[in-house]
């Protein structure tokens, strides 16, 4: 009888992270500087960022130490556990394996202290003493707290007020770790005062706290920024998650035909996928599959262009998939996924047709949720419910086609704090809202004249 979940123990846990733009087969676009229209440089990040993180955004070198201090904090949860999902299989009557990666046994419940550990790591290496961050579903916030926590930094969360409301024990964890936190838009910044202005019930969005907590860390000398997705070196700090997997699969004996990761701003996503994509550059037969929701369809719907990362335009401009940077998508229950842009390595690797994007309405998504939930027990995240159901749909596909796939998804986070959303999907509430061509074309609008890729 095989195992059902397969450990890594902790001296066999990676001690370098996978840096994709080593082996990119095609070189991506340049980030702008929106004034000049010229690729920025470390200098024009310096505000923001403490210079080692800097220096990770534009590294080319394939892999990159893990500090002892990073790995020592990884250890409370890490190697996570990857899963054989046989009752799933079982429930589905599919030839196809399902295995699945599982993010939520960290503290805060997902992938994203894999990379808050770090950031707060080289933040205090640094001698900075605060760090202002955004968070979508609350999951972030509660990662950076965390982190925070741990390095003695001062941590402060915009939080988009629609989770704000939804999501109040995330609140509460966020401040149990010791981080403060307001509804975004808030009236402490001025593009936080601009968006009230105009819209004082707005229910926020990603793009919106962006702005706040980057006005908040450029017009303070002690306090830097950080983000919890969308960045080159976020996404490399995930890549623990595929690491440990290929470990994990070798000793199952196994090897993935298809890797599937919900996508936000890609980073659990990339982190899952980028270190099988190098296998795949090297010649391997495998899919990759991000999996959006259709309410905010950047990859499916959204041209590849450049746009800012943020509603008040003070990102450099960055060449992505895209919705336009004031698009405020409806109100749907995965808060992590909603998110205009995409990270630029999962954009590039989208048109250059290394990674499939899909899109699916979160009725669906929550049923796939549901069915793998009593199969296998776990409650997963709204967001994770997405690479569920691109997992159920690829395995009812391979038992349509009587073809034995090995499937790999990645369980970016348990929902114990989602469960209103639970309620209102079992209470009928939850509508797929449908998103006219119109819409995303007037968001569109905005960037129109901005410089085009070449
Ligand atoms: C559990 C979970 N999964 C996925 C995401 C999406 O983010 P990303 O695409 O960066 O992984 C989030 C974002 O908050 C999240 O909380």
């Amino acid at each position: 009888m095989s195992d059902t979940k397969i450990f890594l123990p902790e001296k066999e846990m990676p001690r370098q992270w996978y840096n994709i733009m080593a082996d990119l087969p095609k070189p991506m676009p340049p980030v702008l500087h929106p004034g000049t229209g010229q690729p920025i440089g470390p200098a024009d990040l310096a505000p923001l960022f403490p210079m080692e993180l800097i220096k990770q955004e534009v590294s080319t070198e394939q892999y990159i130490d893990i500090p002892d201090e990073v790995l020592d904090i990884y250890k409370l949860w890490r190697p996570s556990p990857l899963y054989r999902a046989t009752r799933l299989e079982k429930a589905l009557d599919t030839p196809a394996k399902i295995y699945y990666k599982y993010e939520g046994v960290s503290p805060a419940g997902s992938h994203k202290p894999n990379t808050a550990i770090a950031q707060a790591y080289y933040n205090k290496q640094e001698g900075v003493k605060r760090i202002t961050t955004e968070t979508g579903a609350g999951q972030w916030g509660s990662a950076l707290s965390l982190a925070c926590n741990f390095f003695d930094i001062e941590c402060k969360v915009y939080m988009v007020k629609i989770s704000f409301q939804q999501k109040p024990y995330r609140r509460s964890m966020i401040q149990t770790w010791g981080a403060s936190i307001v509804p975004s838009p808030s009236t402490d910044t001025n593009a936080g005062r601009a968006v009230l202005e105009k819209d004082p019930n707005s229910p926020g969005s990603l793009g919106i706290a962006i702005s706040e907590a980057v006005e908040d860390a450029a017009t303070r000398d002690d306090t830097k920024y950080s983000l919890g997705s969308v960045l080159n070196h976020v996404l490399m700090h995930q890549s623990i998650i595929g690491l440990e997997s290929k470990k994990q699969l070798e000793i199952a004996g196994d090897y993935p035909d298809i890797v599937i990761g919900c996508v936000g701003g890609g980073s659990n996503f990339a982190g899952l996928a980028f270190p099988f994509l190098k296998d795949k550059f090297d010649g391997k037969d495998l899919r990759a599959i991000a999996v959006e929701p259709a309410s905010c369809p950047t990859l499916t719907r959204g041209p590849y262009a450049y746009d800012f990362g943020d509603n008040a335009q003070m990102t450099p401009l960055m060449a992505m998939y895209t919705l336009g940077h004031n698009f405020v998508p409806p109100p749907i229950h995965a808060g992590g996924l909603r998110y205009h842009g995409m990270a630029p390595l999962v954009s590039h690797l989208v048109r250059e047709k290394h990674i499939e994007p899909v899109a699916y309405k979160q009725l669906a998504v929550y049923d796939s949720g549901k069915t793998f939930a009593k199969a296998e027990g776990i409650i997963p995240a709204p967001e994770s419910n997405h690479a569920i159901h691109a997992t159920v749909v690829e395995a009812l596909k391979a038992k349509k086609e009587g073809k034995a796939k090995t499937i790999l998804f990645n369980l970016s986070g348990h929902g114990h704090f989602d469960m209103a959303a639970y309620d209102a999907y079992f209470a009928g509430k939850l509508e797929d809202h449908a998103l006219p061509e119109q819409n995303i074309k007037q968001a569109l609008e905005v960037i129109k004249d901005y410089p085009p890729v070449v």
